[in-house]
């Protein structure tokens, strides 16, 4: 500990994980990389043998640049390697510990967790629902999230889990492409202490789009809720008397698992499309390594279903591993400031992985609130979803993990399925700030425009060069997007994530953050051509640009550039009506920080929004050439305009 290292990031100290840490960890043999280097795929295939197989795979990896195909002949079923399997050995372990915000706690068993999700795959079968039919959930972070889920994957019907706090719109669109005839949504939930009507954004999202067949309702909050006939059924009634077994359908490893709709840098919501086997190979794999997953461990992901994160290391690694899961509802400060301290106080929580924001939020909070709490059982912590900077990765090492837990800094995407770039906790020399190392198996590179490694410590694109199991099949019915976004920037066999990196001399990457258009506020992916699509739908807007700011607290905040129509007047009101406009339609968590008006955007002689310029205004930075405009006077006037936002 505290030796100093010659990075780019002045005065960085390392950190070496704890010895006693280091001797009982999973992985303490750093020899790992060397010899996964040289067979990637050996590595991934010894790993597979850690899963329950229907059938055992023909290959390991069929590779037509840019489609996988990983352990092909392999059958298998998620669902029974997250349950079914754990069965023998933790039958009475409890599974999931789940805490509501209003404090109410359910547990429930591998055993009973199991019947649950079978009688629940048990009335999804008998509404019709079978292999292939992608089933739509919309649900807040309660048990029947995690039970729908692997009830869909048990019987072979891949879900689609929307964000709770999405809006019903959002919620209806990507009904639509996912062409899902039944939703499983609840009457409402609690935030804040605040009552989220749930059931009635289905009602008002839904009503124009045909396809819905059938809404299964939780009573979640006794809330009194309107319920359509033939359509609309109760969760609780449904299940009554439905059998507690159910057999798995067994499933092609190249099978559908589930689809995550994903900001993009286009209007629509993308599909991103995640299969069985690889998937379960990789999150299995990853949870064990990156958290040291044990069986006596307490393991709390703060992350939302609705979220990739959610999926992976919330729901399918940790159970595939036989892990006791604490999930909860609710906001950070309900009732107080320190309830997820109170929370590892009481469930005696040894891992938490949660989000730079969310540590951001606790560091301006202050340490007393962690202080009131034992919260020594933790042994290791995470981050997850924009890059942490130092300050706050020292904070987070210093007040959560109390000098001695292991960092893990996770970068990872909704695309990758699994996290990529990571330390191994017992062998990883940490660096505030920084993710480190590609997972063994996985080939990353710092690459320049033109696809040549960049020098260490200079900025360039991270770029994935191999295959990996869990990697994004295809976008749901627009093959054509998928290789577009992903696999053009250089060759179809080299992955573009989107995201900018450097390499420092001991070859860690640091991810400095998007280069394309897509804003994380607090770690929510939003695209800022979806916004803008959405501004202009509004009769007031004639044009928009909607680009991310850069803020200490939330990694990024929304600026929004409008030009009205013609005859439209500025005011405060349309500005507050404009920001209601952009929540109801895309969700709370959008609002944006400011909208400017303008009578002109930068755009390129053909027209175009120049985001690059709109994004240098708006974080102050030097817009660069700006001679190939329509009309280079634009950019002055709207530097002036957010100034006066600054200032005010
Ligand atoms: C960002 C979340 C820096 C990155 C799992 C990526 C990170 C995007 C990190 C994917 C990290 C995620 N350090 N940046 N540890 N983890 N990101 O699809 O910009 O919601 O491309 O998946 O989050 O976001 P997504």
């Amino acid at each position: 500990m505290g030796e100093k290292s010659d990075t780019s990031e002045k005065d960085v100290t390392d950190f070496r994980p704890p010895e006693d840490f280091a001797r009982n960890a999973i992985v303490n043999d750093p020899e790992i990389y060397s010899r996964t280097e040289k067979d990637p795929q050996g590595f991934w295939e010894e790993n597979a043998e850690n899963l329950h197989w229907h059938r055992k795979w023909d290959s390991v990896l069929e590779w037509e640049p840019p489609h996988a195909r990983w352990f092909t002949g392999g059958k298998l079923n998620a669902c029974y390697n997250c349950l079914d399997v754990n069965l023998q050995k933790r039958a009475d372990k409890t599974a999931i510990i789940w805490e509501g915000e209003r404090g109410d706690i359910r547990k429930y068993t591998y055993k009973e967790l199991l019947e649950e999700v079978c009688r629940f795959a048990n009335v999804l079968k008998g509404m019709g629902v079978g292999k292939g039919d992608i089933v739509t959930i919309y649900l807040p972070m309660i048990p029947e999230v995690i039970i729908s889920m692997l009830a869909c994957a048990r019987i072979g019907a891949p879900h689609s889990v929307v964000f709770a706090a999405f809006s019903g719109e959002s919620l209806a669109t990507r009904i639509g492409d996912a062409n899902s005839r039944i939703l499983i949504t609840c009457d409402g939930y609690s935030r804040r202490g605040k009552i989220v009507e749930q059931k009635n954004k289905v009602d008002d999202g839904i009503r124009s789009c045909g396809l819905v067949e059938k809404v299964i309702v939780v009573r979640h909050i006794e809330n009194d809720v309107s319920m359509k006939d033939g359509r609309d059924v109760w969760w609780h009634e449904v299940m009554k008397g439905s059998d507690s077994s159910c057999e798995p359908e067994i499933m092609s490893s190249e099978d559908m698992l589930f689809l995550m709709y994903t900001s993009g840098t286009t209007g629509k919501p993308k599909g991103i499309v995640h299969t069985t086997g690889g998937y379960m190979v990789a999150t299995h794999t990853t949870t064990r390594f990156v958290f040291d997953l044990k069986d006596e461990d307490i393991y709390w992901c703060t992350a939302d279903c609705g979220w990739i994160t959610g999926h992976s290391y919330l729901v399918y690694g940790p159970l595939a591993n036989g892990a006791t899961i604490v999930t909860y509802e609710g906001a950070p400060d309900h009732p107080e400031k320190d309830r997820y301290w109170d929370l590892i106080e009481r469930h005696k929580v040894t891992i938490l992985y949660t989000a730079p924001t969310a540590i951001r939020t606790f560091m301006k909070w202050g340490p007393s609130w962690p202080q009131m709490h034992d919260i020594s059982t933790l042994r290791l912590i995470g981050s997850v979803g924009e890059p942490i900077n130092p300050g706050a990765w020292l904070w987070y090492h210093e007040n959560i993990g109390q000098g001695r837990c292991p960092i893990v800094d996770t970068w990872w995407q909704t695309e990758t399925g699994m996290i990529m770039i990571s330390p191994l906790p017992g062998i990883t020399t940490t660096k505030p700030g920084c993710a480190t190392l590609p997972m063994p198996g996985i080939k990353a590179a710092v690459l320049d425009e033109k696809g040549n490694e960049v020098e260490p410590g200079k900025d360039g694109y991270l770029a994935i060069m191999e295959p990996w199991p869990s990697m994004v099949r295809t976008v749901f019915g627009n093959e054509e997007r998928f290789i577009e976004t992903y696999w053009s920037k250089w060759d179809n066999r080299t992955y573009f994530a989107g995201d900018g990196a450097k390499m420092d001399e001991d070859g860690y990457f640091w991810i400095i953050g998007r280069v394309d258009d897509v804003i994380k506020v607090s770690g929510h992916r939003i695209g800022s051509a979806e916004f803008e699509s959405i501004l202009v739908s509004h009769p007031s807007v004639a044009e928009a640009g909607v680009v991310g700011k850069e803020d200490e607290l939330r990694g990024e905040v929304i600026y929004c550039y409008v030009t009205l129509r013609s005859g439209i007047k500025e005011s405060e009101e349309l500005k507050k009506e404009l920001r209601m406009y952009a929540e109801k339609n895309i969700g709370p968590f959008a609002r944006p920080r400011h909208i400017i008006f303008s009578d002109d955007l930068p755009k390129t002689r053909s027209g175009k929004i120049m985001r690059r310029v709109l994004k240098a205004i708006a974080n102050e930075k030097d817009p660069g050439d700006v001679s190939t405009l329509q009309d280079p006077a634009v950019v002055e006037s709207l530097k002036e305009r957010t100034k006066m936002l600054e200032s005010s």
